[in-house]
């Protein structure tokens, strides 16, 4: 049966999500919902006739859907999760769930108060590259992780037409709308929560951001695995570096790009050996395995993928990032969650 799906918020990722779902087996339009009468004329110039709305409201009396999705900036998630809940529809929303940690919390707790699912878009899990890192970590194939560094250059220019425009002036750009995704797959494939975090973000003088595009975080892992982050927005050259190295007893996962290119060595090696992946168009491919993990998690075919309770850890660990670049102080992150009322994952 098809999954017919209420889609909110029609800007950039929004027409990513759009090809997704036009293309999709086993899902559908139910409706489409942004204010910008401009971005609904170029969603069903490109997608067909789909009934279309300017608010969540008024599109959940009017079709029948099965669930919603959430491709609108995160400060206005908390009001669009508590529409769908109250629906009876669950939810797959688009990363960050909200920018702090009472909201983020009240929606996951709206959603399990409610008995509706939850999934939060954290695509790059399910890209080979991150898959195939976590199997490494998993099956020790070069024993145990001892310390990585994780490093991300890129200089955004976000004034280009097309860009999505909000992060320009949002607060801490870099670590909630990028670094989220990178401590994600961090506490992902390496299979294990943060404890401890030393951060400190800030803003180099020729940013086109009004806050932080820069994160450093020195973070310490279950197991005393130390892992060093670097990303900016504002690196100055316009060319994308990308380099994650996860050092182990035996050897080395090394990956060489943002999305692929991965290579390993025993330490005794006088090379790395690239390792084959299966092709993937990211962005599309990786948000399409999630969503097809969503489909499957809401038919009881598998489990939920990305739940909403998972990525409060994620969130908490940013957050709690910001806070020690804010204090000067090293964050205890499992204190840092207590204190907002966070259970851990069991
Ligand atoms: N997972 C990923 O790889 C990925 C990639 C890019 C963006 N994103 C996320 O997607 C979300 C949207 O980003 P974007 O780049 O599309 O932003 P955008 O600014 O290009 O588009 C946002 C759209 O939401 C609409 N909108 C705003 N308030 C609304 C409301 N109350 N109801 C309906 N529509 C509303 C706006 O009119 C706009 O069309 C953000 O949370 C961003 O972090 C995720």
């Amino acid at each position: 049966m098809t999954l017919r799906i209420l889609q909110v918020g029609l800007g950039n990722r929004g027409t990513m999500w759009g090809r997704i779902i036009a293309h999709h087996p086993r899902v559908a339009f139910a409706g489409i919902v942004d204010p910008d009468p401009a971005r609904v004329s170029a969603f069903t110039q490109a997608f067909g006739d789909i009934p279309s709305f300017s608010d969540l409201g008024s599109a959940l009396k009017a079709v029948e859907a099965d669930a919603v999705l959430l491709v609108t900036p995160p400060n206005g998630h908390l009001d669009q999760a508590r529409c769908a809940f109250a629906a009876g529809l669950p939810v797959l929303a688009e990363k960050p769930l909200a920018l702090d940690m009472d909201e983020a919390r009240r929606i996951v707790d709206l959603a399990e108060a409610t008995g509706c699912r939850l999934s939060v878009c954290l695509n790059f899990r399910f890209l080979p590259v991150s898959q195939e890192i976590r199997r490494l970590v998993a099956d020790q194939e070069f024993g145990a992780p001892g310390f990585g560094t994780f490093n991300y250059h890129r200089n955004r220019d976000w004034w280009r037409p097309g860009m999505n425009k909000y992060p320009l002036t949002m607060r801490y750009p870099m670590m909630l709308e990028q670094s989220i995704h990178h401590l994600d797959l961090i506490r992902y494939c390496y299979g294990r929560e943060v404890e401890a975090v030393s951060c400190r973000t800030w803003n180099p003088s020729w940013s086109v951001y009004a806050h932080d595009a820069n994160v450093s975080c020195l973070l310490t892992l279950e197991g005393g695995l130390e892992v060093n982050y670097l990303g900016t927005w504002t690196g100055g050259w316009n060319e994308l570096k990308f380099q994650w190295r996860t050092d182990c007893e035996r050897g080395v996962i090394v990956q060489q790009e943002l999305f692929s290119d991965l290579a390993t060595a025993r330490t005794e090696d006088d090379a790395l050996t690239p390792v084959r992946l299966p092709p993937c168009t990211p962005f599309v491919d990786d948000t399409r395995m999630l969503l097809d993990a969503f489909v499957e998690g809401l038919r009881g075919e598998g489990p939920l993928p990305c739940t909403g309770r998972d990525h409060l850890q994620s969130l908490a660990l940013c957050l709690a990032a910001i806070e020690s670049s804010e204090t000067g102080q090293r964050v205890d992150v499992r204190e840092f969650t207590r204190r907002h009322g966070i259970r851990r994952m069991s």
